[in-house]
């Protein structure tokens, strides 16, 4: 496509709108403006129109695929470059002023070096492009726990994720006033085009990848890639990164988290947060619906990926959703795994790097148990069952509106939260952890999510499969040292009056046929029932060295036979040895963050090497 090449390189036509009166706001505008030299500057409103007509700009130069209008109304296909995939942990930086506040959790390099590096690559880097002024609100307008970011980017294709993940435009101008607090998120693709230079359909710099977050001063650069977590400033690196640290600060807790409501036959509704790691089930325990044997049980979804959380007066946890929208793995999403996803992404949705069919819909592994005769694949490529390699890359991923899922929760927009009866921890664990163990207390319980490891997923540019220390599933995440963090969770949960049980899972364990044990989906539904008889002090359960688990007959089993008591007996296993080498592990995790660790974690540690 060829850009008009007029105005190219002049000073860009930078003045903000009339309605913009945020003075630090405008300030920053220009200043990035004058460094990185778009074309033009342009503030987006967050209407209907302006989406609509970003996309058919994208659609005209090739970004996006407009898919059938029968078959998936509204709905767009992007391919991205096949460098440009997923997050990537080891281009990602956290540079505070002291090394070790970053700690061994993090990449780290010294701010004013970092700020050199950035200046440079960030000089002119959006010639022949616009720079989009995007402000977005992270949690229900105005509520006391959302916070506001502004990003700034030449992507169109993050200004409408960002319009379907966050929410965003004037409505947010109209809170943030004429000197109310954002974090600034910069964001370039780092792929200027010179006079008359061709795009490509997915710009991105095949050289230069930084994701980079100053704790102190609070702010978010990101250059090089366009997707996912690392362009959409307001998700990883705002609502987690930089959210942890201002959590810590202030007394609350940023999450790597989904948030659901359950409800029992004519009973109390409870609300639980769960944390997992990379495509390791949030989205689909997020929206979980209960096999028939459960009937009367009823599952709604508040958040999938993450959460704000904040002590409150009456002594308890309220959690919010800070996105608007889901970002979430394609593959293996079916009618039998997540039916309520499938129901959301029938319309409105932007896919990215799925596979496309003959008729303009789409396809991904998983999706049938018969794929297509044939297809375009995600890289553009003519695709048949027998081609040997995947349709759809492993992390392609649809974005859609919160209010498109069917079991979306009354109250996922209350601007005060929803009350927090327990904390899930799961990872993928193939062998050693047992498909469900309750702490005996708070501190057992944060030693448990402080030891978590997990196997690498496609969420991640890198190894698949090699299982890692995954604290709270926020290895990745945390903004600052987890000696710290593992503190600050401490303290939290001794200022509450009820603070929620902890709970550990692993639908993940394997048989020695390497076939997953636990059937998962719908059924982890019969775990839930047990994790909220538990919190009504009601279910039944034995003691054992790691914490209190269900015995077969405290579980409901009726419509699920595959599971006897011997294969139940298996997945409940501790075993001994399995466990010595846990421990080993769990010894070199502390031994990294030693400096830091709290003495509560050292203890917990004794005692259970005790147990043992
Ligand atoms: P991010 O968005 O990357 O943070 O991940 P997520 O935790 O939301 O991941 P998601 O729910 O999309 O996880 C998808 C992967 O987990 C797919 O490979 C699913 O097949 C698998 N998965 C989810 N739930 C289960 C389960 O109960 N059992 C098994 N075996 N696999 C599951
Ligand atoms: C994750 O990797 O945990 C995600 C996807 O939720 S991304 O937004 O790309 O980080
Ligand atoms: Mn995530």
């Amino acid at each position: 496509m060829n850009r008009p090449t007029t105005a190219a390189h002049a000073a860009p036509a930078i003045a903000a709108p009339s309605y913009v009166t945020n003075a630090k706001l405008k300030q920053w505008v220009t200043e990035i403006a004058e460094l990185t030299q778009p074309d033009r500057v342009y503030w987006c409103d967050g209407s209907q129109e302006e989406y609509d007509r970003l996309c058919n700009e994208m659609v005209d130069s090739g970004m996006l695929i407009r898919l059938s209008q029968e078959k998936r109304p509204n709905s767009f296909l992007a391919r991205s470059d096949p460098d440009d995939v997923a997050r990537m942990e080891d281009r990602t930086f956290v540079c505070s002023k002291n090394k070790e506040d970053a700690g061994p959790n993090n990449n780290w390099v010294a701010p004013d070096d970092m700020r050199a590096t950035l200046g440079n690559l960030f000089k002119g880097c959006m010639r022949g492009r616009t720079l989009y002024v995007i402000p977005f609100s992270m949690g229900p307008l105005g509520s006391h726990i959302a916070h506001i970011g502004v990003e700034l980017t030449d992507s169109p294709y993050v200004v409408v994720s960002m319009r379907i993940m966050t929410r965003i435009g004037r409505k947010v101008l109209d809170i943030l006033g004429p000197d109310g607090y954002f974090v600034p998120c910069l964001h370039s693709i780092g792929a200027p085009l010179a006079p008359g230079q061709k795009d490509v359909v997915w710009p991105s710099n095949k050289e230069h990848k930084y994701i980079v977050h100053f704790p102190e001063t609070k702010e978010i650069w990101s250059f090089g890639s366009g997707y996912g977590g690392n362009a959409l400033l307001g998700k990883k690196c705002f609502a987690l990164r930089i959210a942890s640290i201002m959590g810590r600060e202030q007394g609350w807790l940023a999450e790597h988290m989904l948030i659901l409501g359950i409800q029992p036959p004519g009973g109390k509704k409870y609300y639980i947060a769960g944390a997992f790691p990379s495509a390791c089930g949030k989205t689909n325990l997020a929206m979980l619906i209960p096999p028939a044997a459960l009937k009367g049980w009823k599952v709604t979804t508040v958040g999938e990926d993450i959460a704000w959380i904040k002590p409150h007066a009456d002594g308890r946890l309220y959690a919010i959703n800070p996105e608007a929208g889901a970002f979430g793995v394609a593959p293996g999403t079916s009618e039998k795994t997540n039916a309520n996803c499938l129901e959301a992404v029938k319309s409105d949705t932007i896919f990215t790097n799925v596979a496309l069919t003959p008729d303009g819909d789409v396809w991904w592994e998983g999706l049938t148990k018969t794929p297509p005769k044939e297809l375009i694949d995600w890289q553009g490529k003519p695709w048949a069952p027998d081609s040997g390699r995947l349709a759809a890359h492993p992390n392609s991923r649809f974005t859609v509106a919160s209010h498109r899922i069917p079991s979306i929760d009354p109250d996922w927009n209350n601007p005060d939260g929803v009350p927090i009866s327990a904390f899930l921890f799961g990872g993928r664990r193939a062998t050693t952890v047992p498909l469900v163990v309750e702490a005996k207390d708070w501190e057992s319980g944060v030693y448990l999510a402080a030891t978590m490891a997990s196997e690498t997923t496609a969420a991640i540019i890198g190894k698949v499969g090699v299982v890692r220390r995954d604290p709270f599933a926020m290895l990745p995440f945390c903004g600052y040292h987890f000696g710290d963090y593992f503190k600050h969770w401490l303290q939290i949960g001794a200022g509450l009056k009820q603070p929620p049980k902890i709970f550990g899972v692993n639908w993940f364990r394997l048989d020695e046929n390497g076939k997953f044990m636990w059937p998962g989906f719908g059924e982890n539904m019969r775990v839930l029932k047990w994790i909220i008889e538990r919190c009504e002090g009601k279910g039944g359960a034995r003691q054992t060295p790691i914490g209190n688990m269900p015995r077969y007959e405290d579980m409901e089993w009726q419509g699920l036979d595959a599971i006897s008591r011997e294969v139940f007996a298996k997945l409940s296993e501790v075993d001994p040895v399995q466990w010595q080498g846990e421990l080993k592990d769990h010894d070199e995790l502390f031994q990294k963050l030693q400096s830091r660790l709290p003495q509560e974690i050292a203890e917990q540690r004794k005692q259970l090497g005790q147990a043992l």
